[in-house]
């Protein structure tokens, strides 16, 4: 009702949380379209809590994962673990609990307080489980770390049990795809700049790995995309048939420049890849590559972002890129709109994007709904 009288303004939901908390109901007013960096009340009139996340299908419904934050500036480490969310429309969202929990013991990698971001979830058909990747640093040692972390669980929701965390691909070079120039080829003996000087130095223990994405292909096969080398790389490294390791198949992406925050889909044959700049916190202009091999050779397009605010991706920084089920080129950029110093606070910008050709684009709306994919074809 209040949802109506206001016309869903900003002003409308804050008047609905107030009200919600006052008479201790959990009812909430059914959500019908995004609102993109608005607050995004979950079935408890809770803002969602699922920061960095990503996104699985299963039998027709969205499970959301995604870094539980608390308030204030402490809220950008882990102090409670991974969020999961259920939702069979998009919009309306279940709260499901913590599918991740941190440990107690300060002597676990995923100890209170550690740093774990951008947790992605992938089904593995063989094994049956549900298996979660994501970024990790160790506790009290900032982003030194960089390693990558794996926890696996028999139901969606959890609870998962962490396994191990590494630095990938130890003692592995790297896979050149067809037509790699010469130029882009690592020499171990002769780093011919920082990036490949940061990738010869870490052969030895495993690659760093910060903000990533997993993605799983049409045949099955599931690959982990994740900075490397101070972030001046990507790496696009294959992982085994249980999901749960790296097999030491990997290809360098766009070396020598930093780029973080990667999303990957596939669209009529071709893999799409989005990623953003390095500016902590703060938003940058987005950039997007496609390769006809998940292992490329990949070729940079530039910005995808159109109109106001492109340049700084709307506020945002990419996490995932979410096929819509049943939908054909339907496809949600998701981002973060990240607030530091009051983690919590946190926005989601989802936005659809649009594709001319082969080419995509990603424009902003102030509220939009699945139907925008129907008008374009
Ligand atoms: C940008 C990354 O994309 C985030 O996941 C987080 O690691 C921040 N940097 C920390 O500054």
């Amino acid at each position: 009702m209040i949802t109506l009288f206001c016309k869903n303004t900003i002003l409308a939901k804050t008047a609905a949380f107030a009200l919600l908390a006052l008479f201790n109901c959990s009812v909430m007013a059914q959500q019908k379209q995004f609102s993109p960096g608005q607050l995004w009340p979950d079935d408890k009139g809770v803002h969602i809590n699922a920061h960095g996340g990503g996104l699985l299908y299963q039998k027709g419904t969205y499970y959301w994962f995604g870094e539980h934050k608390i308030a204030g500036g402490a809220g950008n480490r882990a102090m409670v673990g991974v969020h999961c969310y259920s939702s069979k429309d998009l919009y309306n969202w279940k709260d499901q609990g913590i599918a991740l929990a941190v440990s107690t013991d300060t002597t676990s990698d995923i100890a209170k307080g550690c740093i774990l971001e951008r947790p992605k979830v992938v089904y593995n058909k063989k094994t049956k489980k549900y298996v979660m990747w994501f970024h990790l640093e160790l506790l009290g040692q900032s982003y030194k770390a960089a390693r990558a972390g794996v926890a696996t669980s028999d139901k969606v929701t959890g609870p998962y049990t962490f396994i191990r965390s590494y630095r990938p691909n130890a003692g592995f070079m790297p896979y050149y795809p067809p037509g790699t120039p010469d130029a882009d080829t690592v020499n171990c003996a002769q780093p011919k700049n920082k990036s490949e000087g940061f990738f010869c130095r870490d052969v030895p223990g495993g690659q760093m790995a910060r903000d990533m994405n997993v993605f799983v292909d049409d045949d099955g096969k599931a690959y982990h995309i994740f900075s490397a080398e101070e972030n001046f790389t990507l790496d696009v490294a294959e992982l085994n048939d249980t999901y749960t390791g790296h097999t030491g198949k990997f290809a360098r992406v766009y070396a020598g420049h930093q780029t973080e925050a990667p999303a990957i889909f596939k669209h009529n044959g071709i893999y799409y890849l989005i990623g953003s700049g390095t500016t902590g916190w703060a938003p940058n202009p987005a950039r997007w590559f496609t390769a006809k091999s998940i292992y490329g050779l990949w070729t940079y397009h530039g910005n995808p972002c159109k109109g106001k605010g492109a340049e700084i991706t709307f506020g945002g920084q990419s996490t995932y890129i979410l096929p819509v089920a049943g939908k054909k080129d339907a496809f949600i950029f998701m981002a973060d709109k990240w607030t530091p110093k009051n983690a919590i606070d946190g926005r989601y910008l989802w936005l659809p994007i649009t594709f001319k050709g082969d080419d995509m684009e990603i424009s902003w709306f102030d509220n939009w709904d699945l139907k925008v994919f129907d008008k374009e074809k």
